[in-house]
């Protein structure tokens, strides 16, 4: 969609290497450089960023890459790319058959299950032993193209084809390990696990059980069938990782009269894919209530292939792009998520109770198994001078009374949306992924690009979204005021995105160093450098105003100096997504996802190489790259 069986093998509950925090290093932020490099911010918000944190050396040592159009991965010079894993490999889940990638697209639904799913977006590596060389990869699978995903293409829709793009949907847990030859899969592995559109999944939080998520199949609104869509991804300092339910509206059918509620939340009269032809809960006239059991933060715990994915609804229901921790001083969690979407909005949700330390034979996982599901929610307001407010999402506070609509909690969660509206928060440019910085604790965020702003009847620039037909995003960065649970805090912008060279002033950016479009990935490595990776569209791509910018591409960024510089390039009409780094941060994980997309989506086959072949020279297939320096170094540095 363009923006657009899981087993059970092991029989202890192992846990994640420096994921497992003890009460000393979470709550009194006496953290080990290693516990810092992956959890980052732990401690608070209080230093100055430094451009040179360390003797003085500039904090990007390599050099920039051009633009490309080439129909490969370039990396600068003294760097190496190899792709680990691709769409349809086997993820090696242990007792099972591992069903091997078919050109042809020939792989049925079942054995789908077994494999890497589609599209690639979101990605952490959690390691699984000190020195970091063997770990698990958790990766999500957004959304597919039905024209390469079959061999035949998706018309005619069958029971078969809508079983198949809903187990190339949702997240692989992959084992892998770091040889003498470099990154390989460990298959098979009794951590590795698929998780799909079918995949039984727990709800927690306020709405569980709630009227508005029971449906005839789950009476009780607690057990829902899978969770798709699935953009970004974060961890937690307790060893689990957070996925975004992003685009899940436009699997539903809502028919020619949807009410208030549908509309708000963009159901089509009929699904971009045809889903609810052969799944009737995907029938939004008949089911109601399917989608409001979508759109959540979906955590899951990697270590334990027995644990099911939870719907955490105490963070709200949004076109959530993806969740990001960080800890307050006395240690309680405080998640950062956008909804990207037009002129939707960007939330904060603090936990009520503090994490907890693996314990009694319990991990930490199992020990925080709650904590998401107690705490407020709060929406942002960016004013005009450069300071902003947190709005909780409280019931009975100001106009969120059942007066208005909302009867209870689970109702303003559910209704997230509508509750923003009569709050009065900033409506942004498509807020994607954050990151929070590992030392300073700033936030930052990128709003991808809204060119309906300003538009006849849509809401005007505004001092977060200056921009009418704001083609090329922006990045916004702020400090809490106090502690991650401040209610307020000061904001500003990091760069706004855009050719320099560009005539429309609007398109222009003031990028320092190398221009680019659509910021969307974020992440900080290590050192403190944040990595922003592009999603400029098919539809844009090296044209017009993006005609100097190349294919998608990923640059580092010093957010002391603001200097940006182009370290790796796309292959044709992908996005690049998904960075995570090895806790050394002498290895980059990138996913390539959607290579050769063309502007629509792919739904003749004959058309899949018309504008890619990569990887290997065939179908073109999401996947993902390891980026390593040839003499081991530090990447970026
Ligand atoms: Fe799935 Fe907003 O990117
Ligand atoms: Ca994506
Ligand atoms: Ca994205
Ligand atoms: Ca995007």
């Amino acid at each position: 969609m363009r923006h657009s069986l899981e087993n059970s093998n092991a029989s202890s509950n192992p846990t994640i290497h420096e994921l497992n925090p003890s009460r000393r290093e979470l709550l009194q932020g006496g953290l080990g450089t290693a516990l810092a490099a992956l959890l980052g911010p732990l401690a608070g918000c209080a230093a100055t960023p430094t451009a040179t944190p360390s003797g003085g050396a500039p904090l990007l040592g390599f050099s920039s890459v051009p633009p490309s159009e080439a129909d490969t991965v370039t990396v600068p010079p003294g760097y190496r790319a190899q792709v680990l894993t691709a769409w349809g490999e086997p993820v090696g889940i242990a007792g099972m058959a591992m069903p091997p990638w078919r050109e042809d697209a020939s792989a049925s639904a079942a054995e789908q299950a077994l494999q890497f799913g589609m599209h690639h977006d979101g990605m952490q590596f959690l390691p699984l032993q000190p020195d970091g060389r063997r770990g698990l990869l958790v990766t999500n699978h957004e959304y597919t193209d039905e024209g390469l995903l079959h061999p035949d293409g998706p018309e005619p829709w069958t029971a078969e084809k809508v079983a198949k793009s809903q187990a190339a949907h949702g997240l692989s847990v992959a084992e892998i390990e770091l040889r003498g030859d470099g990154w390989r899969l460990v298959r098979p592995s009794r951590f590795a696990r698929r998780i799909t559109a079918r995949t039984p999944c727990a709800v927690g939080g306020p709405a569980a059980g709630h009227s508005l998520l029971r449906t005839a199949a789950d009476p009780q609104g607690r057990r829902v069938l899978g969770t798709f869509a699935n953009c970004a991804m974060g961890r937690t300092p307790w060893g689990t990782v957070l996925s975004g339910e992003e685009n899940f509206a436009f699997h539903f059918d809502a028919g020619p009269n949807p009410d208030a509620h549908q509309k708000r939340w963009g159901l089509p009269a009929q699904g971009f894919t045809r889903w609810a032809a052969h799944d009737e809960r995907f029938d939004a006239v008949k089911h109601p209530n399917e989608a409001n059991r979508f759109g959540w933060i979906v955590e899951l715990d990697p270590a334990d292939p027995t644990s099911p994915p939870v719907k955490r609804t105490a963070l709200g229901r949004a076109a959530h792009e993806g969740a990001w921790v960080a800890l307050t001083r006395d240690g309680r969690a405080v998640v950062y998520s956008g909804e990207d979407a037009r002129f939707e909005y960007l939330y904060k949700f603090v936990s009520r109770d503090r994490v907890q330390p693996a314990r009694d034979g319990r991990s930490a996982a199992q020990a925080n198994r709650e904590l998401l599901d107690h705490g407020t929610l709060y929406v942002a307001r960016f004013d005009a001078d450069g300071r902003g407010r947190w709005l909780p999402l409280v019931h009975g506070q100001g106009p969120l009374t059942a007066a208005n609509g909302f009867a209870d909690q689970g109702e303003v969660l559910v209704k997230t949306r509508q509750a923003c509206d009569l709050l009065g928060a900033t409506k942004l440019d498509r807020p994607e992924w954050l990151a929070i910085h590992p030392a300073t604790g700033e936030v930052f965020c990128s709003l991808t690009n809204n060119t309906e702003r300003g538009k006849a009847g849509k809401p005007g620039p505004d001092p977060a979204n200056p921009r009418v037909n704001n083609a090329m995003g922006q990045v916004l960065r702020w400090r809490e005021d106090g502690d991650f649970d401040g209610e307020t805090f000061a904001w500003r912008h990091l760069l706004l995105a855009g050719d320099p060279a560009n005539a429309r002033a609007e398109a222009r950016g003031n990028v320092q160093g190398d221009a680019f479009g659509c910021p969307d990935g974020l992440c900080f490595d290590p050192r403190g450098v944040l990595w922003i990776q592009t999603d400029m569209s098919a539809g844009v791509m090296r044209q017009g105003e993006f005609a100097r910018l190349g294919n998608n591409q990923m640059l580092a960024c010093d957010v002391g100096t603001g200097e940006v510089r182009r370290f790796l390039t796309g292959p044709v009409n992908c996005e690049i997504t998904g960075a995570t780094f090895a806790p050394d941060g002498r290895t980059l994980f990138v996913n390539i996802q959607h290579p050769g997309e063309p502007p629509g989506d792919i739904s003749d086959p004959a058309d899949i190489n018309r504008f890619s072949r990569w990887p290997f020279g065939g179908r073109p297939r999401s996947a993902t790259v390891v980026v390593r320096r040839e003499d081991g170094g530090v990447i970026g540095s």
